[in-house]
């Protein structure tokens, strides 16, 4: 029975999820100065833990001081303070059951200089999206053409925020390449026009990723977690596919699939809609190309919507549901009525509101 696959038990490396139901990564923008989120926002994913999640993403934190931040009042996880500010909320995450993943990312183009301390944007190229910043209302700033050693400072970037989170305590660390942030924008020809080894070809696009895996996975004791999160949409300019076509994606996953990581996270949209042209949507086509487990986000808001994302995933994620419905899990377990939230409603993450 379907209802049995979202409440069985899921091996995960040496973890064990006690359901198929996680919070997705959100952001939260409420740690100007020390970088340390607020109280209730670290509360906020503890109290989802004790409410049935099998797995806590973190929002995604800013891997350096100089280039890396999106938005205003981003967290990072590289001082013994912030280290600090982080323990309790993973060790409260694992003792009501639940896995703690913390989710680290580089902005790069989307971004804008003020909120960086070195007053710069980094991208593979010097080209700025289409879209405006919704954000300031202006047209992105032309960043910087990346140099070898920008490249090679910004994986330190993710090696150090990764030894953060292992010195937290986190059960584990996702790189995140997704939504048109710095990572995708490599991995995609749409802003990528590199010529000289980091451009070109999906091998070529694709070693940034594949250096920042290489750095990071020797932080990451045996007994932890290492994901990747990927998407073929970005904040910016949403209608453009990143990612495709479907040949080049699935070459994308194998790839992936080679490195020392647990699991991919695949973001959608809405998990049901068809992918690349074709006829299957994004968890088909990745669960063709790899073996490894699979988490599936996008529009999973109830039961019916989980048990169809869990056809050809392993875990559902959810990011609105679980922000605006405390009680998310267990009305999921007893087949509630429920709808999908709009993103206006989730508008309430990055105010001062404490959240149920
Ligand atoms: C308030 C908010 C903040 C988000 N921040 C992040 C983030 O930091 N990292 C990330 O990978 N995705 C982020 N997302 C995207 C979600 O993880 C998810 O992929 C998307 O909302 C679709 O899932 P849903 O339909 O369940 O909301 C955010 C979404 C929301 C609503």
């Amino acid at each position: 029975m379907q209802e049995d696959r979202i409440f069985s038990p899921f091996e995960l490396k040496g973890f064990r999820l006690r359901n198929r139901l996680g919070v997705a990564p959100m952001t939260r923008m409420s740690s100007p100065g020390d970088s340390i989120p607020r109280q209730d926002v670290l509360d906020f994913l503890v109290r989802r833990a004790r409410n049935g999640a099998a797995l806590v993403y973190t929002e995604a934190i800013v891997t350096d001081y100089e280039s890396a931040q999106g938005y205003p009042g981003q967290a990072r996880l590289v001082t013994q303070r912030q280290i600090d500010a982080w323990r309790p909320v993973v060790e409260a995450i694992r003792d009501a059951g639940a896995v703690s993943i913390m989710q680290m990312f580089h902005c790069g183009r989307i971004a804008w200089k003020e909120i960086n301390p070195a007053g710069r944007t980094l991208a593979p190229s010097s080209l700025i999206p289409r879209d405006p910043n919704h954000l300031t209302g202006k047209p992105y700033p032309v960043p910087d053409e990346m140099s070898q050693f920008d490249i090679d400072h910004v994986i330190l970037g993710f090696v150090e925020t990764a030894r953060g989170a292992i010195a937290a305590g986190f059960d584990g660390v996702e790189i995140h390449g997704a939504h048109g942030y710095l990572i995708n924008e490599f991995l995609s020809a749409y802003a990528n026009r590199r010529t000289n080894g980091y451009g070109g070809s999906v091998a070529h696009r694709y070693r940034f990723l594949h250096e920042i895996i290489q750095a990071v996975a020797p932080v990451i004791p045996a007994d932890r977690l290492l994901t990747v999160r990927l998407s073929d949409w970005g904040v910016v300019d949403m209608d453009v596919s990143l990612l495709g076509p479907q040949d080049e994606y699935q070459e994308l996953i194998r790839r992936v699939s080679a490195e020392p990581i647990d699991a991919i996270s695949v973001s959608t949209y809405d998990f049901r809609e068809k992918a690349f042209g074709t006829d299957r949507n994004m968890s088909q086509i990745t669960r063709e190309a790899t073996h490894l487990p699979i988490m599936i986000c996008g529009k999973i808001y109830d039961r019916a919507t989980v048990e169809e994302a869990l056809k050809d995933t392993d875990i559902a994620l959810s990011a609105k549901s679980m922000l605006l419905n405390p009680n998310w899990v267990e009305e999921v377990r007893q087949g509630r009525p429920l709808r999908p939230y709009s993103s206006a409603e989730a508008d309430i993450a990055y105010t001062e509101t404490p959240l149920p």
